[in-house]
């Protein structure tokens, strides 16, 4: 059976109803990764868990050392990652609390550690990234999401933005331009590192803001984080049923 690995983002710095077996303190060669990545057992099943953020929530978007992250959780055993994002909902039919299981990106984000193909190499390398999610993996995301009722696109183009500050209107109308559906923070480089790493990668993205100009109020965190705490049983449960199937 395939072991996952979920990484948490913000509102899912830790999961809840995983049984702890280890909490492993890995090394790699790119420095610590952003937590301790947690070895348990979840919906009866073996599960990695990490929080992207770090636990409690205290890295910054553009501060994450993906490349630490993924390369620990490979370490750790990982066959697959499951990644959950909170994201800005641009696509009309993409409001908060809304549920979007990505099929492409766009990385808008800039200076970060983007590759482990870097510094003295034997050979370049180029990776295929036409299709950065795995096809398998959304499937049984969305299966997941149905069948808990959720309200969910089988579609959507991430945007990466850079952060930690949300975009201007502008911005968003030029994403919008671009084909973004959902924009977030956290999007890349861990898609593509995940692919480096011949990871199948998935991303359950929870819409917890209309984007930048999208509404008539303005973004806050306390509107945020309301939503977080609204759909977080939403994404348990639906990671539960990925795990179970
Ligand atoms: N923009 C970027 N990242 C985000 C947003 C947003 O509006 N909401 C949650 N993460």
């Amino acid at each position: 059976m395939t072991v996952y690995a979920i990484i948490g983002g913000t509102g899912l710095t830790q999961l809840e109803g995983l049984h702890i077996e280890a909490e492993l303190q890995i090394d790699t060669p790119y420095g610590a990764p952003s937590a301790p990545v947690l070895r348990g057992s979840y919906a009866g099943r073996e599960v990695l868990f990490l929080a992207r953020h770090g636990h409690p929530h205290r890295i910054p978007p553009h501060q994450v050392n993906y490349r630490a992250n993924l390369w620990a959780l490979k370490q750790a055993g990982a066959e697959a990652i499951i990644a959950v994002n909170a994201v800005g909902g641009i696509h009309a039919q993409m409001p908060a609390g809304h549920f979007c299981v990505p099929d492409q990106i766009i990385d808008y984000s800039y200076g970060r550690e983007h590759t482990y193909f870097a510094g003295e190499l034997e050979h370049v390398t180029h990776v295929d990234f036409s299709y950065p999610y795995d096809e398998p993996l959304r499937a049984k995301l969305l299966a997941a999401l149905q069948a808990q009722g959720c309200s969910f696109s089988d579609f959507g183009v991430y945007g990466c933005t850079q952060g930690p500050r949300l975009e201007t209107a502008a911005e968003i109308v030029r994403m919008q331009r671009d084909g973004c559906d959902i924009v977030g923070m956290t999007g890349m480089p861990e898609a593509l590192l995940a692919r480096e790493l011949e990871l199948p990668y998935g991303c359950l993205a929870l819409v917890v803001n209309p984007a930048a100009g999208k509404s008539d109020e303005l973004i806050t965190m306390t509107e945020i984080e309301r939503v977080l705490a609204q759909g977080m049983d939403k994404v348990k449960a639906t990671l539960a049923q990925v795990l179970a199937g």
